[in-house]
């Protein structure tokens, strides 16, 4: 069979798929026209994907001779599932490997958006670090606050460990079930939505992402949450509507932002957002660590070597596609 890898990945999973016999076919360069992309397409069997790539209707029909889509990432929003459901097309996904380092930039954004070190560094680096004054820019802590959490899955879970253990915060959250190991381990308990945004402190997105909450975190919810909340998003840039979270911070209605997404991605380096001081943004690099991407490596080989011996995908994001 042959995969179609797009993009450049840790060594792990390519040398896993040769040593199954899988034929690899790469593009020529690294930035593909939707005309290259999708002439690769149609060699092959698999798609092993690294990006944000669209997979919907006019996809599959395009490229009917596409079996199975192995996904290098947990987050599978640009994938029309129902359709690949429908056209019997597994998608693989990369759970679990990218837990910890998604959680450490949740945590991370957290720490430098409560205590201004984008400012600070900034401040450093143009020359205005003068005379201590006892006024300026003061952060807030951390400790005793509460986190509300939008999602709490594998990943919120980590988030909210930390929290409780660094800084003893009393964790909320809001998911469509109830997560009974973080209200047995970690104390938290379920809210609703107005419940989450008007009560917390820090709020953090870990929630899978579907269009239909696109701009869900827009000015009314923003208007709702307290003057010192930290607004948090390693999941999806979708979730904020980007003007209205403008807004809110540049009249300082909420106390600050760290984004790890952004809507489009990559970010204009203009975004006035950018010139905020209590803004962080950093470019999606949640998983972007040796450990978590030789994982997603190796679970995405393991998705497609499964595929190719008839095997369901042991990481499967449409597993309604066996029944
Ligand atoms: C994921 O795995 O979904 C990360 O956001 C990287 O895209």
């Amino acid at each position: 069979m042959k995969v179609f890898l797009n993009k450049r990945i840790p060594q792990a999973g390519i040398d896993l798929l040769k040593a199954n016999n899988l034929e690899i076919i790469t593009p020529q360069h690294d930035i593909l026209s939707q005309h290259e992309w999708l002439e690769l397409c149609k060699k092959a069997d698999i798609i092993l994907n690294v990006g944000k790539n669209k997979f919907d209707r006019n996809f599959f029909d395009n490229c009917p001779n596409i079996k199975a889509i192995s996904l290098f990432s947990v987050g599978f929003d640009q994938v029309d599932i129902e359709e690949a459901t429908k056209r019997k097309i597994p998608v693989g996904n990369t759970p679990n490997v990218l837990n910890r380092a998604t959680s450490d930039i949740a945590f991370l954004l957290m720490q430098m958006v409560s205590r201004k070190a984008n400012y600070n560094t900034e401040k450093v680096k143009s020359g205005n670090w003068k005379d201590f004054d006892a006024l300026e820019q003061l952060g807030q802590e951390l400790y005793g606050k509460t986190l509300g959490i939008f999602g709490l899955g594998r990943i919120g879970f980590e988030m909210a460990q930390k929290c409780k253990g660094a800084f003893q915060m009393n964790i909320i959250y809001h998911n469509r079930n109830h997560n009974e190991q973080a209200e047995k381990e970690l104390y938290a308990k379920y809210v609703s939505f107005d419940e989450l945004i008007e009560q917390s402190d820090v709020i953090s997105i870990h929630a899978n992402y579907t269009s239909e909450q696109m701009d869900l975190f827009n000015q009314s919810v923003f208007e709702k949450m307290k003057p010192n909340t930290i607004f948090i998003n390693t999941a999806r840039g979708g979730f904020h509507n980007e003007t209205d979270l403008f807004e809110v911070l540049q009249s300082n209605k909420i106390w600050g932002a760290g984004l790890d997404v952004t809507n489009p991605e990559p970010m204009d380096s203009k975004n006035p957002l950018l010139q905020l001081p209590n803004v962080v943004v950093l470019p999606h690099i949640g998983s972007a660590t040796v450990e978590a991407r030789n994982g997603m490596s190796r679970i995405a080989a393991e998705n497609i070597i499964a595929f190719s011996r008839n095997q369901p995908m042991p990481n499967c994001a449409n597993p309604e596609v066996y029944q």
